[in-house]
């Protein structure tokens, strides 16, 4: 399957099938950074009632660089992992003190803020400004080790640097916001750690472990 067809299917399924989030759709860069943060590691059904809330007490970039420490922690209070909270205010007053406000369009500028790494910095750029870099996070670690035959230890660095230059190579650059969304979307949906749903997988055609029977064994991951 060539890259251009593997887009095209992914995208086409992505359409018909993907959950309503409140952050889809939305173009706000600030609002987009919001939810990416949350959803590192926190599940969407978890994350989606506090983006509301938090949107809500801090509509801006500007309210949330205004904002204490304490109001920040307390509308994060369930969702663990603080330091989020707490990076995402500090990088909030960098972004209103040394971008006027604006969040950086750049994958280089952006990454320099506080709590933002290639994860964050590719999903935000993407999404908001159409920049062609690839998201890597579990799941798309899942579905590109499936899809090439990738059966490398995926806790080696070796491998990763390997899995992020094929989604840059894959990923769609009229479309890198949707395509990232969508092979995040596939891996939580179809291409699931156990029993994946291949018989409704948009690139099934092209996937080398579905063929070899070896959607149970990759990714490999050896043990800590
Ligand atoms: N996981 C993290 N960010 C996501 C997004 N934008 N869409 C789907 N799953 C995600």
């Amino acid at each position: 399957m060539q890259n251009a067809d593997f887009s095209r299917n992914l995208l086409q399924w992505y359409q018909h099938h993907k959950r309503e989030m409140p952050w889809r759709g939305e173009l706000d860069p600030y609002k987009i950074w919001v939810s990416e943060i949350m959803l590192q590691q926190t599940r969407v059904d978890q994350a989606t009632p506090y983006f509301q809330n938090f949107i809500s007490l801090f509509p801006t970039v500007y309210d949330l660089a205004d904002a204490d420490q304490q109001q920040v922690l307390k509308a994060w209070e369930g969702l663990g992992y603080y330091s989020r909270a707490r990076n995402l205010h500090t990088a909030a007053k960098t972004v209103v003190e040394e971008y006027n406000g604006k969040v950086p369009e750049s994958y280089d500028e952006i990454i320099k803020l506080k709590g933002i790494g290639p994860y964050t910095a590719a999903a935000v750029t993407s999404i908001a400004f159409n920049a062609p870099n690839a998201v890597v996070d579990g799941n798309v670690i899942r579905v590109l080790c499936r899809y090439f035959g990738i059966e490398d230890d995926t806790r080696s660095s070796k491998t990763s640097r390997m899995i992020q230059e094929e989604a840059d190579e894959l990923i769609d650059p009229e479309h890198p916001g949707d395509f990232n969304q969508a092979l995040m979307e596939l891996g939580s949906e179809v291409c699931t750690p156990t029993n994946p749903d291949c018989e409704n997988c948009p690139v099934q055609a092209g996937c080398i472990a579905t063929k070899m029977s070896k959607t149970e064994v990759i990714p490999y991951k050896s043990p800590a």
